[in-house]
């Protein structure tokens, strides 16, 4: 059954497929048309074009850039605390190894669960690395330095706690955007993060659809678990997007019925870029998997991640950044985009609305 939000996003939906079929249907678009409702940016683990990905520091800033919403990939500490990051190992964004050089696992990494709160804030966050033959490189050479990273992880509350403040203090509402992260794992290691995660939701006031949150998850059975029983259990109705990544959903989303099942339990999508245009593309001849126009006639929104300025990031059918923001935001429409650089795609917003 779907509920009236969904109805409403539904015949919304219909309304705009049904004006624009004729060109939705060659999905070679015109520029410059402007098919949906607000499109939003999701600053993807906050600024991180420019600072350490989920610090304090790069989430103020994206605020700051005017971000719509702003992301937090969410993992659970050994004393059952939430904190704000991207993996559920430490490894190549924390000093893990110097602080802690014998708290590693028999595969050689080192686990957020293995660790308490007041273990993990003695860590300082740096800008992404690998780790080769014992050296780091940066997965971004041009970002911030590795040498000059000294910031610090944060839980969930305290992000939350910085999002309404500024809210308040600055005269906007924004939102949040969090993922709940390995699910499974956590759920094998003894630990219900959802549960643990949707609390905190509650105590900071996103219960309902019309909310500033969008909940998010790579895992469908979880998802359809929060949708099904955690928030009619926990008296909450709050939007929720179905992550797909290529290799594990790329060809069960192809198939007949894959999107309605999903719009059983979700608002949304967030598909990579290459699940909506074929990487094969290149300028001038641009294919769709046509997920956009699928998805939206069954009233899910689609935010793809993820949009970043780097030349290597820029796929062969763009001729740079604003040219891909043109191609997923107005030719095929999608809702918004998870993005490293939220002041790049302000600006181009703000300078297609003009
Ligand atoms: O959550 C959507 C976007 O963040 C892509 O996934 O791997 O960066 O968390 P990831
Ligand atoms: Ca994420």
């Amino acid at each position: 059954m779907m509920n009236s939000y969904k109805l409403f996003r539904f015949f919304s939906r219909l309304i705009t497929i049904g004006l624009c079929s004729g060109f939705l249907a060659n999905s070679a678009l015109s520029h410059g048309a402007d098919l949906s409702d607000k499109k939003i940016v999701i600053a993807h683990r906050g600024a991180s074009g420019y600072l350490p990905e989920h610090t304090i520091a790069a989430k103020a800033m994206a605020y700051a850039m005017g971000a719509d919403y702003v992301e937090q990939d969410l993992v659970m500490t050994r004393d059952d605390r939430i904190i704000v990051l991207h993996d559920h190992h430490l490894d190549q964004v924390t000093n893990v190894r110097d602080v802690f050089p014998d708290r590693a696992r028999k595969d050689g990494k080192y686990y957020v669960i293995d660790f308490t709160l007041a273990e993990l804030e003695k860590l300082s966050v740096i800008e992404r690395f690998e780790v080769s033959d014992g050296q780091h490189t940066p997965v971004f050479k041009d970002r911030f330095p590795l040498e000059e990273s000294k910031f610090k992880i944060h839980t969930f509350e305290e992000e939350i706690e910085l999002v309404q403040g500024l809210n308040k203090s600055m005269g906007r509402d924004i939102g949040i955007y969090p993922e709940i992260k390995s699910a499974d794992f956590h759920r094998q290691e003894g630990k219900d993060i959802s549960r643990a995660v949707l609390k905190i939701l509650k105590a900071y006031g996103y219960t309902k659809k019309t909310d500033k949150i969008y909940l998010q998850s790579f895992e469908p059975p979880e998802l359809k678990r929060i949708h099904d029983d955690l928030l009619p259990e926990m008296g909450m109705d709050i939007k929720l997007v179905q992550l797909l990544w290529p290799a594990d959903d790329g060809e069960w989303i192809k198939k007949k019925g894959s999107i309605k099942e999903i719009a059983e339990y979700a608002d949304g999508i967030g598909p990579k870029m290459s699940m909506i245009i074929s990487e094969e593309s290149v300028v001038g001849n641009i294919q769709t998997t046509g997920l956009v126009s699928r998805a939206h006639a069954a009233g899910l929104v689609v935010h793809p991640y993820t949009f970043r300025v780097e030349n290597t990031e820029i796929p062969a059918y763009a001729e740079n950044y604003t040219d891909l923001l043109h191609i997923f935001l107005f030719q095929f429409g999608v809702d918004g985009v998870f993005t490293d650089f939220t002041d790049r795609t302000v600006d181009f917003l703000k300078s297609s609305s003009k």
